[in-house]
C-alpha cells in the first residue's frame, strides 16, 4: 500500500504544555490563542492569507500513541468508532482545528481558538471558505449527547 512522507511547515507556539490543559468535553470553548511559526523557506506560500478570517489548521498528534478503533470521548458516556469522534489515538495521527487568523506578520501567524499543545507540528494552512448552515448539519451521537447534558 502506498504511504506518503509529510514534513512540518511550522509549528504552534501555545501556553498548554500538556494535551491534559486543554478543556474537553460537551461546552469546552476553544479561545486560547498562540503562533503558528511557519517555516521561512516556506513563507512566500503565505502570500494573501490575511485576507481570510479563519483558517483549517492541519496538524499531528505528535503526543499520542497508538490508536484505538473504539473510544469514549469526554463528551460522553457511550463509546463510539473512533472516525465518528475528534479523539487523538487514530489511525492515521492528523488533527484539524478551525482557529481564526488574528494577524501575521512574515512567518508568524497570530491564532485565536487553538487546542494544541507547544510544539506541536503542522503539515498545512487552508482558509475556511464556507460552511455548512446550521439547519443542513446532523451532529449525530453529540447532538444526542448535548440533549441529555
Ligand atoms: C479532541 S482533539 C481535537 C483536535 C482537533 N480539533 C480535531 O478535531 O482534529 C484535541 C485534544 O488533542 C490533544 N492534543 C493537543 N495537541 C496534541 C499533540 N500535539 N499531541 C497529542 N495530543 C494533543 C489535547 O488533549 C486536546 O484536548
Amino acid at each position: 500500500m502506498a504511504e506518503w512522507i509529510m514534513k512540518p511547515i511550522g509549528f504552534i507556539k501555545s501556553s498548554y504544555t500538556d494535551p491534559k490543559q486543554v478543556p474537553k468535553g460537551l461546552g469546552a470553548k476553544h479561545t486560547m490563542e498562540g503562533v503558528l511559526e511557519v517555516l521561512p523557506e516556506l513563507e512566500p506560500g503565505l502570500q494573501d492569507l490575511e485576507g481570510f478570517s479563519h483558517l483549517i489548521i492541519v496538524w499531528v498528534f505528535d503526543r499520542s500513541e497508538g490508536y484505538d478503533l473504539v473510544v469514549k470521548p469526554p463528551s460522553d458516556v457511550h463509546a463510539h468508532g473512533i472516525f465518528a469522534t475528534r479523539a487523538p489515538r487514530r489511525p492515521n495521527p492528523i488533527g484539524i482545528t478551525v482557529v481564526e487568523l488574528m494577524r501575521r506578520e512574515g512567518g508568524k501567524l497570530w491564532l485565536r481558538g487553538i487546542d494544541m499543545i507547544d510544539g506541536t507540528p503542522v503539515l498545512d494552512i487552508k482558509p475556511l471558505t464556507s460552511i455548512i448552515p446550521m439547519e443542513q448539519l446532523r451532529r449525530g451521537w453529540l447532538q444526542e449527547a448535548e440533549e441529555r447534558a
